[in-house]
């Protein structure tokens, strides 16, 4: 590995941790996703759990909670800590606007977040995080696991040249694009967004840069040709994918809620289980424009 890659993975891996108080917390991988356990979800937390959450939050960016069995409002409950809830983009007619089911079975043709990516980069505020509450897995008993990626080490593991050159840069993020990959067109009824940010940002809270372009949303590099720019955004999203160092992967339980930082990091739904079936859902909560 190139020293400045060593250099990056040397700083997360030996930055110190405060200890818990509230909960017990296992890393999922050194660098991205932890577990908690001794906290029950269905009741509300108290301030120091509360801010322990939160400081968990920022430092591992993917939290898993095991055995939780959430009504629709403690879901709700839980992930209003964290701001306002960000409505779903074409909600279902009679549904909860804040509540996106994800569901798949032998029906299914396509599943959501078959592909890395974050959610709704095209919006001017993108979600801050998403929790997903999963109750049922496949009846195989595996299969249907979610891949995360840390794209603050996604950045830093570029080398000091390329980094600089993309601190320069913006791109534009199209709402139509993925519905254009699936060989679809955006329903009428969709106001489609788009949106130009800053390929490297901060993180708003840790202040930390990160890569944020993703292969569904970013159609275009503003300041390089098309040919430059398709060349170059092929480069970013191979580096995530292809980088296992950079994930982590959630294997689901019935009742498990997960909650990750959708600023920071990029998911992939594994669907692995066709025909088997899989429910859950999922809560977003509002987010703030991406600023370099
Ligand atoms: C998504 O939010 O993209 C789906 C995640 C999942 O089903 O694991």
């Amino acid at each position: 590995m190139d020293q400045f890659a060593l250099d990056a993975l040397e700083r997360i891996t030996t930055r110190p941790q405060e200890p818990y108080r509230t909960f017990a917390l296992a890393p999922l991988t050194p660098v991205l996703g932890a577990e908690i356990s001794g906290l029950d979800l269905t009741k509300e937390l108290t301030s120091e759990q509360e801010e322990e959450v939160k400081r968990a939050f920022l430092a591992h960016h993917v939290l898993v909670f095991r055995d939780q069995h959430l009504a629709p409002e403690d879901h709700k409950r839980f992930a209003a800590l964290f701001g306002p809830l960000h409505p779903v983009a074409l909600p279902a007619e009679d549904s909860d606007p804040y509540i996106l089911e994800i569901s798949a079975d032998s029906k299914s043709r396509e599943v959501a977040g078959n592909g890395w990516h974050a959610d709704g980069t095209a919006d001017i505020e993108p979600s801050l995080g998403s929790m997903l509450h999963i109750t049922r897995i496949p009846e195989t008993g595996s299969g249907g696991d979610t891949m995360f990626a840390n794209m603050h080490l996604a950045y830093d593991l570029l080398s000091p040249a390329l980094r600089t050159f993309l601190d320069s840069l913006t791109a534009l993020h199209d709402g139509a694009r993925p519905w254009q990959l699936a060989g679809q067109t955006p329903p009428a009824e969709y106001d489609v967004p788009r949106t130009e940010h800053p390929v490297v940002v901060r993180h708003p809270e840790t202040s930390r840069k990160l890569l944020f372009v993703n292969a569904p949303y970013t159609s275009r590099i503003t300041q390089l040709s098309a040919a430059e720019s398709t060349a170059l955004l092929d480069l970013l999203h191979a580096h995530v994918a292809g980088t296992p160092l950079l994930h982590c992967r959630v294997r689901w339980q019935p009742n498990t809620l997960v909650f990750w930082d959708n600023r920071c990091v990029q998911h992939h739904a594994i669907w692995d289980y066709y025909p088997h079936s899989r429910y859950g859902r999922r809560i977003a909560i509002d987010g703030t424009r991406p600023r370099a």
